[in-house]
């Protein structure tokens, strides 16, 4: 049957990964990299290969943007059973609902003209129908994903530029209508119910972003680019006002490592770096596909992401919260496996529902267990929200 996957999509992401790997393995960080990209960009000094193949587990998965294969992306978006079937899913979002009026996002998410067919589609058919309202920020115009140009030369040297123009898009026309605002790859998967659940805890007037938190480039840290990371309606606001025009504060060309660069604006103006774990100290933001995170011992003590990551991250079951927000580097099958898992596959009898107290709206007890959930190192930690 063309154009629908012929194997299973931990391998597709394993093939390209294994000519891929040879090239990453011949190199690690001395201390940090600059970037000349986004995270997906690093180039991490050269290293022995004899070296690395002693500790190094054999992993598979994507560590950047070459590795990502594309290539088996089914040709059109696939659709999950629906209507009737048995599989509707029905009142399955009533709590969802609830916080999805009162934590309006805006998604927009970066892509370029070539990846619309392999990856675009497969976004908007999986997790980016769930935003209050989604945006391919591209090199073309599509009216149908819907896709804006923003006229910024092609090719990751320009994604600085593209980030700024595109969250001056979505502040020039959408400011006052959400509450928060996330910039995500193509290669990104958001469970968007659970990055609503986690801003609920904050107001939008505060100024602070969330995202994988990475230590250098900035005092208070910054958001590594692919896991995606989310601006306030102040942060946002703050950005393109202040930060933008000033070129003290915000890098005026267009090169330079996205994620980055608007780090550094978004600290000489005053936004937070927000901690995005829960309570247990669990991450949210994952800048690797789930196998990467999950297996302990996938990479060895050497790899760069460990002297990069802010806050510490075990390398096993326990890295990620069960409230996770995001996975960096999904190709379209991958896409497609945790829309599933994620949204489908149902352990029968096992009971999720939230436990909402007799006095209690659905509202405040979202907002009671979103609070309990915080990070520890969060900033505006003591702030009321007023429902
Ligand atoms: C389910 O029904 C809705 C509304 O009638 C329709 O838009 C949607 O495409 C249907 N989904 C499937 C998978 O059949
Ligand atoms: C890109 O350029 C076209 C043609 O000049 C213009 O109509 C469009 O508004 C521009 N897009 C953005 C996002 O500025």
């Amino acid at each position: 049957m063309a154009g629908l996957p012929r194997a299973s999509p931990l391998l597709y992401v394993g093939i390209g990964v294994l000519i891929g790997l040879s090239i990453s393995l011949l190199s690690a960080p001395s201390r940090y990299n600059s970037f000349d990209g986004h995270i997906s960009g690093i180039r991490p000094n050269r290293r022995h290969l004899d070296d690395l193949a002693e500790h190094h587990g054999d992993h598979h998965d994507a560590h950047n943007d070459e590795d990502v294969d594309d290539s088996h992306a089914p040709m059109r978006a696939l659709a999950f059973h629906g209507n009737g079937s048995g599989h509707d899913h029905e009142g399955e979002n009533i709590v969802a609902d609830v916080v999805s009026e009162r934590v309006r996002v805006f998604c927009w998410i970066l892509t370029g003209k070539q990846n619309h067919d392999k990856r675009a589609k497969h976004v908007k058919a999986t997790w980016a129908r769930r935003c209050n309202k989604y945006v391919f920020m591209s090199s073309e115009d599509d009216a149908e994903l819907p896709a804006v140009n923003l006229n910024i030369s092609e090719g990751r040297d320009y994604l600085w530029g593209k980030t700024k123009s595109a969250f001056k898009y979505a502040h020039d026309n959408y400011v006052n209508d959400y509450d928060w605002f996330i910039k995500a790859d193509d290669d990104t998967y958001v469970v968007v119910e659970n990055l609503r659940f986690m801003l609920l805890a904050h107001s939008p007037d505060e100024p602070i972003y969330f995202g994988c938190k990475f230590k250098p480039f900035a005092k208070q840290g910054y958001m590594s680019g692919g896991a995606g990371y989310v601006l306030s309606r102040s942060a946002l606001k703050k950005f393109v006002t202040e930060a933008l025009p000033n070129k003290d504060k915000c890098k005026e060309d267009h090169t330079g490592a996205e994620d980055a660069e608007i780090g550094k604006c978004l600290e000489n103006v005053g936004v937070k770096a927000g901690d995005s774990r829960d309570n247990g100290g669990h991450h949210r933001f994952m800048p690797f596909v789930p196998e990467h995170h999950l297996s302990p011992g996938h990479v060895d003590p050497g790899f760069w992401f460990w002297q990069y990551t802010y806050y510490p991250m075990d390398q096993g079951p326990t890295c990620c919260s069960d409230y996770a927000i995001s996975f960096h580097y999904v190709n379209a099958n991958l896409m497609y496996v945790l829309e599933y898992l994620i949204y489908h596959l149902k352990p029968f009898g096992v009971d999720r529902a939230l436990r909402i107290k007799e006095d209690e709206s659905i509202l405040h007890a979202a907002y009671r267990i979103a609070r309990e959930t915080r990070g520890s190192d969060d900033a505006f930690r003591d702030q009321e929200v007023k429902l």
